[in-house]
Order: structure tokens, then sequence, then C-alpha cells
């Protein structure tokens, strides 16, 4: 089975040498690697829990998005798209919200941070906290979960989060008596460079020392060129392994550049020619991506495209998080009042309540079929052929004890179910909430049937 990567980048900020060496560089090699099914979104509901300026906002999502097509994610390869083009998000939040302890929320880092800050100062504990801070673990989960993620590629602020959201998926599992959940994973790579910023520390938009990733070429070299480093002299000999010059290279570099670089610390290479040859190094990385990059920015038609990949990313993405959401609402009592489980009914005169029929059959090309019948006599799903009366049968019987667990990608007003080699099993020209209803109404018959004949 594919193994599904999910993660999401806030967007309230520019992308910076920092956020490709750490995240976007190792992302996109693991969308190319075999048996690996990817999730990149720009989590924009995120963005609002810490921004409230709709342009930074919207130009953060426009620099994030093209960062990551200028650098070569390929969009038809992966899922890629807006948090907020997928409804099913805010509402599989909502039902994860429903069984998620407000205990266990209290203890998330960022909301219990600042609840404590607001006490050390003597203000009000709910001081400045809005219920955004608050839901916001609900609301990753929800974007894992949504789409079943197993590895999600994280910073280590991040862990928690994740173990929040594998709670919130044992509760509903638990609750609602089924593994609609996989438990996700926080994957985090040790192997992963944390690049050093322009003060030595962690470069991050929190210490204020990071390198912006699409500076024009001079003004590129101007950042690299201010990274601190000490007072040795050219001649002097430097070691490599206490240099952030050094560092940051060899997050670019290959083996063979990187050994060629510290034997030049080693026999002193100064510091401006060592930042020099930085500078090369990373804008040789840079320079092909950054010609797309302000295309991809600076001009509307890139502006066009990259909305319309947007767009296609997020139909994409909802073909899964539609049918899935429909299963889990279904799950958790919203459903077609039509479809209600008939009481038990003890009256004589009323044997049964009308509900639909799955029934298998021949046609002429020799093939066997099944379809589902529904209680309005329209048929609503159609198989494909099958060799022999006995397959068709089988994938009858499957469909009625559990017709909603089969993989559904949404086709038009309807669906295809899939089996497990991806291959379609049958087509609906409805909806999978009402093909779901039928199958819970013919349950329901069935076990009111059952329960009347063992009555006495
Ligand atoms: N909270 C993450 C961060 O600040 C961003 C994020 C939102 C995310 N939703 C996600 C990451 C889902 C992974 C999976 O970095």
């Amino acid at each position: 089975m594919l193994e599904r990567h999910l993660t999401g980048i806030t967007t309230t900020g520019s992308p910076h040498l920092g956020n490709y060496v750490g995240a976007i560089r190792p992302a996109i090699a693991a969308s190319r690697r075999a048996g690996v099914e990817s999730f990149y979104f720009l989590a924009d509901f995120h963005a609002l829990v810490k921004c409230h300026e709709p342009e930074r906002i919207q130009r953060s999502t426009l620099e994030i998005a093209a960062t990551w097509l200028a650098l070569g994610l390929d969009p038809t390869q992966v899922f890629f798209y807006r948090q907020s083009d997928i409804p099913e998000i805010p509402q599989l939040t909502w039902y994860l919200s429903c069984v998620a302890a407000k205990g266990l929320l209290n203890r998330a880092h960022a909301y219990k941070a600042s609840v404590d800050a607001n006490r050390a100062n003597g203000v009000d504990e709910d001081s400045g906290i809005s219920m955004g801070l608050f839901n916001y673990p609900v609301l990753m989960a929800a974007d894992i979960l949504m789409f079943n993620a197993h590895q999600v590629p994280v910073g280590r602020d991040q862990i928690q989060h994740i173990e929040i959201a594998r709670d919130l998926a044992a509760r509903f599992n638990h609750l609602y008596g089924e593994d609609f959940f996989t438990l996700p994973n926080a994957a985090i790579d040790e192997q992963t460079a944390i690049l050093p910023g322009l003060d030595g520390r962690k470069m991050s938009k929190s210490y204020d020392n990071t390198i912006p990733l699409w500076l024009p070429e001079p003004e590129l070299r101007k950042a690299i060129l201010g990274i601190v480093t000490n007072s040795l002299a050219p001649g002097e000999r430097k070691d490599p392994d206490d240099s952030h010059i050094f560092t940051i290279y060899q997050a670019f570099a290959n083996a063979e550049e990187t050994a060629a670089m510290r034997q030049a610390f080693l026999d002193g290479i100064g510091w401006g020619e060592a930042k020099q040859r930085l500078f090369e190094r990373i804008n040789q990385d840079l320079a092909p991506a950054r010609e797309r990059y302000r295309a991809l920015t600076e001009q509307a038609g890139g502006r066009a495209e990259l909305e319309a990949i947007l767009l296609d990313g997020a139909a994409r993405a909802r073909t899964r998080a539609t049918p899935f959401l429909s299963r889990l609402s279904a799950a958790i009592g919203l459903r077609p009042v039509s479809a209600v489980a008939a009481p038990a009914d003890h009256s004589p005169a009323k044997a049964t309540t009308q509900v639909g029929e799955l029934k298998t059959y021949r046609e002429p090309d020799g093939l066997f079929y099944f379809k589902l019948v529904g209680a309005s006599g329209d048929t609503l799903v159609l198989s494909r052929g099958f060799q022999s009366p006995k397959d068709s049968g089988q994938w009858m019987a499957r469909t009625l004890e559990a017709g909603e667990t089969f993989e559904c990608r949404v086709d038009g007003d309807g669906f295809t179910w899939h089996d497990e080699q991806g291959v379609v099993l049958a087509r609906s020209t409805v909806s999978a909430t009402e093909v779901h209803a039928e199958l819970l109404a013919m349950r329901a018959a069935r076990e009111a049937r059952k329960a009347k004949q063992a009555a006495p």
C-alpha cells in the first residue's frame, strides 16, 4: 500500500533558506519516491490564528505556493492544495472538537505558554487568547486525519500536535466502533540540516535572522556577506566544524565540494573568499528556479496559472475528502431521515418497510454483474462485469456488509468504488451519502427480519 505523507505550511511569512533546506527540499525529494503519496498544503486557516492582515496572508500564500512549484514540485504527482479550498476540513474540525477533551487542549504547548505568560504578567489568564489558538491542534488533526496520513514531516515543536491528532483519532474510532482513522506518526528527520541564520542561531523568523529565498543575486550576496564570523585573518587556519559558513555550505554542497571546502578552511581561506564561494554555491541551486518563481509571482499570467493549479489540487484532494466525510457523517448519526432504521414492529399487519435490494445477473456479453436498486426502484450502483457468478456474488455480499469502506472517488454527481488494486468495482450516478444511507437501511431491515424470526 502507498504510504501517505502530509504536511502543511502556515501562510504568514516569506520563504527563507532555512525553510528550503529544512522542509521544502526534503519534501520535494520525498514526493518523488515510489510508494509514497504526498499531500502538501497551504495552511491558511492556521495563518488566521496569528495574523489578521488579509494582504499578508494572500501574499504569503502566493509566495509559498510559487516557491514549491518553482523548486520542482510536480503538482500532478502529489496533492498540492490550499486548506481553505477544502470545506470538509472545517467540518471535520467540528466533529473532532466534539470528541476532544478540553483538558487535553488545555495542555497544548502554544496555548499553555500564552496562559502562563498572562499569569506571569498579572493579567487575566485569557487575555489576548482566541478560540482559534485554543482549537489550533484540532484543526491540525483534521488536516491530517482527513487524508489518513501515515507520516507527518514536521519540526520538533509540532510533535505534541501529532500526539493530539493520534489521541483524537483513537477516541473517535473507539467511540464510533470502527477504524475510521489511521493513527499518524510525526516524521522527524535527524539527517535534515538545521540551518544557522545571520547571527548563528537557528535560522527562524522568530529570531529575525533569516535570508529570504528569492532575493535578487546582488542582495543574496550581500546577505551572505553579513553572516557573522570570528576575526581570524586570511591565511590563518579555520575550524570548519566551528563555522556557520561551513555549516551552511555543507547543506547545499555534495560530499566532494564539502571536502574541498573543508581543506580550504584548514588552508586558511579568508572569510570574504569563503562567503563568496558560499554565495556561488547557493545561487547555483536557486538561480534556475528564481526565473520560474518570478514568472509565477510577478506576472498576471503566472499568478492565474498558480491559482488554477491550486484549484485543481483542491478538486483532486476532495475526491478523497468528500466521500470520506460523508462516511464519517453517516457514522456519527448525521444521516438522511428517509433511511431511519425501522423501529421493531410487532403488528402482524405491517410486514416490511420498503428498502433497496442487491441483485446479481448475467448480461448477453456473458459477464456477471451486480447492482443496487434503491427503495425508489432506481438503479443506484452498477458493478463492472465479472467472469464468474461467484465473484459477482462475493462482491455483492461485501457491498452489503461494508460498501462504505471501499475506496471511493467522486465522479461528477456520482462516484466510483475501487477494489484493492484500484480497479473500478462499480459506478454510481448518485452521491455516496445516498448509497451509504440505502445500505444502512438494508442492513437495518435485515436485522429487523432476523429479530422477527427469532421472536417466539
Ligand atoms: N502547525 C504547523 C506548523 O506551524 C503547520 C500545519 C498545519 C501542519 N496543519 C498541519 C503541519 C498538518 C503538518 C500537518 O508548522
